[in-house]
């Protein structure tokens, strides 16, 4: 109903109109309560002001009033809670099977990997039509990703992974600032998100592909020796990696924690922080041995191992993808 009122940016995502419905509802509600107290205010000191020979009537509290004034803001501010809560959950939940798209940022720029091995900086190509989840780290302070055109903003902090999603609507390019303060060019630390019609942007990807991430990332496995302890029959000194992404693993302090990015990326900086039950800690960390960019590519790598159990590698044929998805496009160049 805006959408020829420049008031707002241009809503480009699932989430935005979400958003914006509850932004022009907080608005709504303030405005009409800022009115109601002004009002209320000069007609009160009108009315009752100081005349000589008047004096002012004491009355002590009443009960229907003060119920009123209690109750009726409960309730306002309970519908702000449930639809707050409502689309902040919706905002922080990437629904399954979305493209994921490694973040890593640095003073002073944007480095993104699709799971696919495309590579970019300060861009990131997407297509209409599809949720998108970004897996996100800094290699130094922390920085935030903020599309205002997909009402999305999420802080980037060096040590973790913090997740962000988006779901596209519309074709064509949009900003990607650094909404945290990093240093002196913070501000120039920008880019763009461009949104592409699916046909073009399976041309798109198809160009120049240095190969999926998780098969970098096998590579690295093999170079950094992780095979010779995490080997798939169960006889090695480490755990078999075979399919336990997303699944929960017991530990030997008796917790049990979830397999998901970070816990993959802390088994491999500090091993020795949660050891798998049943396993000795002699794993030796693997901080400062690794990029950023190469633990994304092991993380891609041990979640392969999840999505298709008889051929980690990724070759797509094995996996059965779903024709109806991708009609025309050139098979195997998904690993999901
Ligand atoms: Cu990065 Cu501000």
């Amino acid at each position: 109903m805006f959408d020829n009122f420049p008031l707002w940016p241009e809503r480009a995502s699932t989430a935005a109109g979400n958003v914006d419905a509850l932004f022009i509802f907080l608005l709504i509600v303030s405005g009409l309560m800022t009115l109601l107290i002004f009002t209320a205010l000069v007609y009160f000191a009108a009315r009752y002001r100081h005349r000589r020979g008047v004096l002012a009537e004491q009355i002590e509290g009443s009960t229907p009033l003060e119920l009123t004034w209690s109750v009726i803001p409960f309730f306002v501010f309970m519908a702000i809670f449930a639809w707050g809560a409502a689309v902040y959950f919706k905002g922080r939940t990437p629904p399954r099977d979305s493209t994921e798209v490694y973040v890593v940022a640095k003073q002073w720029m944007w480095k993104l990997e699709h799971a696919e091995g495309q590579r970019e900086i300060n861009e990131l190509h997407v297509p209409v039509g599809r949720d998108v989840k970004l897996i996100m780290t800094s290699q130094d302070v922390i920085h935030s990703f903020f599309v205002p055109a997909f009402r999305m903003k999420q802080d980037v902090v060096p040590g973790r992974y913090t997740v962000a999603w988006f779901h596209a609507t519309k074709a064509g390019t949009y900003h990607l600032f650094c909404a945290e303060y990093c240093g002196t060019q913070h501000s120039g630390m920008i880019g763009s998100i461009v949104v592409m019609e699916p046909s073009q942007f399976e041309a798109w990807m198809n160009g120049g592909t240095t190969g999926p991430l998780s098969v970098s990332g096998e590579k690295i496995f093999a170079e950094l020796g992780c095979v010779t302890c995490h080997r798939g029959d169960a006889q090695g000194r480490g755990p078999n990696l075979q399919g336990i992404f997303g699944k929960p693993v017991q530990l030997e302090n008796g917790r049990t924690v979830t397999a998901d990015e970070n816990y993959i990326r802390e088994s491999i900086l500090d091993p020795g922080a949660k050891i798998v039950s049943g396993f000795k800690p002699v794993m030796p960390t693997f901080q400062g041995l690794v990029s950023e960019e190469q633990l994304n590519a092991l993380v891609a790598y041990v979640k392969s191992l999840s999505h298709s159990l008889a051929t980690p590698t990724g070759t797509a044929a094995a996996t059965a993808q779903d024709n109806s998805k991708a009609p025309g496009s050139a098979p195997g160049s998904q690993v999901q």
